[in-house]
């Protein structure tokens, strides 16, 4: 995500964000002021912790704004207070993954999915990738698991004591990087000064 990128990613996450909590979309105004301290700081991490964008181009117009997710690589990169059921802090995480409304069941967010991983693929030798989804989210659910993740461990009922949806902590082990599997004809960092 670049600085131009930022107000557009926040109007994203916040309308995302009403949608999933059943607000209605006149909050998600509201909600962007506190998404956007969020991803200030989350920027703040890099490279432990990224946010991707992408665009949707049709013709020759300039693109919109389509699709993020963010995806931190290590304890320093992870979220402060990070849901359950608990993934390990030292693995590459992926989170806050949307897809613009009306651009969804285009293959964007399969194609977001897949670009986290390689990015991670390139950044850690750790072949973990963790996520969660919730359980009510059957879409998500069924993307990821096409994707090759399957699930580690679920919330126990006694969550929605405390008014939380039960989600599952979902992994998939990505495959070993191959020097020719992607481009990375514009990285100059030699495989020894990837990150551990
Ligand atoms: C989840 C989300 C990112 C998927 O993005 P998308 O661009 O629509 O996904 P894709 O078009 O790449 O779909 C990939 C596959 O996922 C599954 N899928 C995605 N959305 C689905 C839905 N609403 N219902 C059923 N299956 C769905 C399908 O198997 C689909 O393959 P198919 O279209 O060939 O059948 C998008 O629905 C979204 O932003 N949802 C709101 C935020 C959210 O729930 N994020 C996930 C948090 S865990």
């Amino acid at each position: 995500m670049g600085p131009q990128e930022l107000g557009p990613t926040i109007t994203l996450l916040a309308e995302s964000f009403a949608e999933s909590s059943w607000m209605s979309s006149g909050y998600a105004k509201l909600l962007e002021f506190l998404i956007k301290q969020y991803v200030v700081e989350r920027r703040s991490l890099v490279p432990h912790a990224v946010m991707l964008v992408g665009v949707y181009k049709e013709g020759e117009g300039e693109g919109e704004l389509a699709c993020t997710a963010e995806v931190s690589f290590d304890a320093r990169g992870a979220n402060k207070d990070p849901p359950t059921p608990a993934a390990p802090r030292n693995c590459p995480y992926v989170c806050n993954m949307t897809v613009k409304k009306k651009l969804r069941r285009k293959g964007i967010g399969r194609q977001l999915l897949r670009a986290c991983e390689e990015l991670i693929s390139q950044m850690k030798t750790i072949r973990k990738v963790y996520l969660h989804c919730r359980l009510i989210d059957t879409g998500p659910f069924e993307m990821y698991t096409k994707a090759g993740y399957s699930i580690v461990q679920t919330d126990s009922m006694l969550i929605l004591l405390s008014f939380q949806r039960r989600k599952h902590l979902m992994c998939k082990e990505l495959p070993p990087l191959v020097d020719s599997q992607f481009d990375t004809s514009d990285d100059e960092a030699a495989p020894s000064d990837r990150d551990q």
